[in-house]
């Protein structure tokens, strides 16, 4: 993986500039990379939970976490592990409203900056016992059928790509389910169709996004997406 000065990415970001895309020039990478993911949201850490200041994305995560959590409750796992946690800005309301809450909670991200983030806002919100860790979504670092459930949130969305290969990583990880929150083309408007995801910061979109829709996949050893 390249390496790029994280001071000089984060006063590009400071400056409203698309970080992913200064990353592509220098890569001259035609799909987001690893890398530009990367330092596109570590460039960013802390304004997920910065954002929650502002009542209406607070209420935008709770609508999510009731939602997520009802959903979640009644799959009554005994572990789960969201992939691509960010800051554990979706994670706490979710377990918040899961009514019996799994005994075992973890969440990996690639961005370390973002986990040290999550791992503050969740003792925050009383889930100080969350596994944090680092990993890419493409070679997880948990062995075959470890967790019952398996969430995403907007974290396969910039992996364009290779959403294959993240797909058949998630399945292989989870034992009972896959539950994703991420956009889908075929099911969003046209408006949404026509909005070329190639030309958006991931920081300009939503983590509540309305086109975001919820799927629940039966996981089976081997299965191909
Ligand atoms: C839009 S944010 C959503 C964060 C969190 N799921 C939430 O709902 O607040 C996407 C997150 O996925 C992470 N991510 C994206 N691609 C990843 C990959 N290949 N492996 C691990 N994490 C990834 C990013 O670093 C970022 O923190």
């Amino acid at each position: 993986m390249t390496k790029y000065d994280a001071r000089e990415i984060r006063a590009l970001y400071d400056r409203g500039e698309n970080v992913t895309r200064w990353i592509q020039d220098h890569e001259e990478a035609d799909s987001n990379s690893i890398t530009a993911i990367l330092y596109s949201y570590d460039a960013q850490a802390g304004s997920y939970v910065d954002a929650l200041k502002d009542p209406a994305a607070r209420a935008l995560k709770q609508d999510l976490g009731r939602e997520l959590g009802a959903l979640l409750g009644s799959l009554a796992p005994g572990s789960l592990l969201e992939a691509g946690i960010g800051e554990g800005t979706s994670l706490a309301p979710v377990l918040n409203q899961m009514g019996k809450r799994p005994a075992h909670v973890l969440g990996f991200d690639l961005s370390l900056s973002r986990l040290l983030f999550a791992r503050r806002h969740l003792a925050e919100n009383g889930y100080d016992s969350v596994k944090l860790f680092t990993g890419d979504l493409d070679r997880i670092p948990l062995a075959s059928e470890s967790v019952d459930v398996v969430l995403t949130i907007h974290a396969v969305e910039p992996n364009r790509g290779r959403e294959k290969p993240i797909l058949s990583e998630l399945l292989r990880v989870a034992r009972k389910h896959l539950v994703m929150v991420e956009p889908s083309y075929e099911l969003a408007s046209a408006e949404a169709r026509a909005r070329h995801p190639a030309t958006a910061e991931p920081a300009a979109r939503s983590s509540a996004t309305p086109s975001a829709q919820v799927r629940t996949m039966r996981a089976t050893a081997g299965a191909s997406p």
